[in-house]
């Protein structure tokens, strides 16, 4: 009689991924390649929004001070944008398919009181993402691309004549919004990484513990382990 061979659990996992046995276990969740990609972008946005907040009220206008004074300002902006929309977009072929939307997702959501109360002995078992990161990563890359759009469109150095002032008018108020917009989601991405104790190590150090994989991502843990992606002791 043949031994029945259980299913290996699809957790997303992605390549690079391992656990290493140890004390704790530990498991890779970022390559340094993803790490500099990632930091890169976050480096990209935090200076898009001070120099943006700089030119959209005189309030702020006090922030030009950080990037050379208002002309500077204004001719760094759309270039840090261009960065921003590049590097966003390097890390976001390497991660869409492990944030594409799946069933628990609609369950972790109807169980969000239990994911506030830190109760994940209620929660379905996760694969390598949740549905709140999820719901960054896609409004994120939503409002990315509002705001290159737009943000080409009233660029007036290079692109001027190709836009009329009442379509430069529509693209300034989206380019707002979405500045807005993605400020907010950029605040909730911040809070969730250190609310969540033990996230900041795999965009730091590369890993969590298998403790951490166990509580939050189970489903990629078993994934890890069933495919055997087991690396040396750490
Ligand atoms: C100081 C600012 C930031 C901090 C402290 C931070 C922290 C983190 C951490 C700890 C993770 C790993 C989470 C996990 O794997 O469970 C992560 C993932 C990620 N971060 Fe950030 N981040 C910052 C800024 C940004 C910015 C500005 C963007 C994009 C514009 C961004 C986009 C992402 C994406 C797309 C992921 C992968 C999550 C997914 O695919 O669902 N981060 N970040």
């Amino acid at each position: 009689m043949s031994a029945v061979v259980p299913p290996i659990p699809q957790g997303n996992a992605q390549k690079g991924d391992a656990v290493h046995p140890g004390s704790p276990v530990t498991v890779n969740r970022y390559t340094p390649m993803k790490r500099l990609n990632h930091w890169i972008t976050a480096a990209s946005l935090i200076l898009l929004a001070l120099s943006g907040l700089a030119l959209f009220t005189p309030s702020l206008f006090f922030l030009t001070g950080l990037f050379g004074g208002g002309q500077n300002t204004r001719a760094f902006h759309p270039w840090i944008g261009v960065v921003l929309f590049l590097s966003f977009f390097i890390f976001f072929f390497q991660l869409w398919k492990a944030n594409l939307p799946e069933r628990t997702d609609w369950i972790w959501l109807r169980k969000i009181k239990d994911v506030v109360g830190s109760h994940e002995e209620n929660l379905p078992e996760l694969g390598k993402y949740n549905a709140g990161q999820k719901f960054i990563f896609w409004s994120m890359t939503a409002l990315i691309l509002v705001l290159i759009v737009s943000g080409v469109m009233i660029w007036e150095q290079y692109f001027t004549q190709y836009t009329s002032i009442p379509v430069r008018r529509i693209a300034v108020l989206a380019h707002s919004i979405a500045a807005v917009l993605i400020i907010c989601v950029f605040i909730l991405h911040v809070y969730a990484a250190i609310w969540t104790r033990g996230t900041l190590r795999a965009m730091t150090r590369g890993t969590v513990t298998g403790g951490w994989a166990w509580r939050h991502h189970r489903k990629w843990l078993r994934e890890l382990a069933a495919r055997r992606k087991v690396g040396p002791a750490e």
